[in-house]
């Protein structure tokens, strides 16, 4: 299959979709502080999502067994909720969480401090949100895939940080991962242009050290390779003549 473009009943439906994703963010993020478990922030996400009439997009999904991933510190995605994984001051904290709304999928992370952190985390969280923006500003039609992939590329090296490169972005619509992969690091070709209509979810994972990864013996967490801290930011957009309209912000 390739590259969807959404109608405009589709792209509606997708805002919605994003729209709700973005409350859940909202709410989780207020309640992070030292203390509660990484089990308890996915417990909060699914009765949100639920009382939304929508359906989790990652409970299941190849069997992940929860409906948000919480990776803590080292861990870079697709940390498992834990009751005994007990947040403590100076943690940072990555949340990626998803939805279906009427059968259209929105998917975003965030990731952040638990408490009082190191100035050095604070930076990587900084530098890795705006990393999203420095990439989305390529994201408009006419333009090609991997401009964003290097604007994310160009941002983050100069800050010394390592990009993942084993996990990317990727299109968004009636399935939680459509074509096209969105590399977060340079790009030898500019790839396929971009359209109005094209919904994607733009990803960059972040690491203080080097951008190698490794998985748990859970076959799901994965973390750095050097056990340094790792940051998350993504967001669903739509792709318009103009800029990129985020669906996964509150307006
Ligand atoms: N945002 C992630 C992604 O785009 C999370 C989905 S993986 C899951 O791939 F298995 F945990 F659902
Ligand atoms: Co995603």
């Amino acid at each position: 299959m390739s590259v969807t473009i959404k109608s405009a009943r589709e792209i509606e439906l997708m805002r919605e979709s994003g729209r709700l994703l973005a409350i859940v963010h909202d709410e989780l993020g207020k309640a992070i502080r030292p203390g509660i478990s990484t089990k308890d922030i996915d417990e909060m996400g699914e009765k949100l999502i639920r009382s939304f009439g929508c359906v989790p997009n990652f409970l299941n999904y190849q069997g992940y067994p929860a409906s948000i991933c919480v990776s803590v510190n080292n861990e870079v995605v697709h940390g498992i909720p834990r009751r005994d994984r007990i947040l403590q001051e100076g943690d940072i904290v990555s949340l990626d969480a998803g939805l279906i709304y009427k059968g259209y999928h929105s998917d975003a992370a965030r990731t952040h401090a638990v408490g009082k952190i190191s100035p050095e985390a604070e930076k990587l969280i900084k530098v890795t949100k705006q990393s999203f923006f420095e990439g989305i500003k390529m994201a408009k039609a006419g333009q090609h895939l991997f401009d964003i992939s290097n604007a994310i590329d160009a941002y983050v090296t100069s800050f010394g940080y390592g990009i993942v490169r084993d996990l990317v972005g990727h299109g968004i619509g009636t399935k939680l991962h459509e074509e096209p992969q969105i590399p977060n690091f340079r790009q030898r070709r500019r790839g396929p242009r971009l359209q109005a209509g094209m919904t994607l979810a733009v990803e960059p994972m972040i690491n203080m050290g080097t951008g190698d990864v490794e998985w748990l013996d859970d076959d799901w967490t994965v973390v750095t390779a050097d056990g340094a801290y790792s940051a998350h930011y993504e967001n669903t957009i739509l792709i318009t003549d103009s800029e990129p309209e985020i669906l996964t912000i509150i307006k």
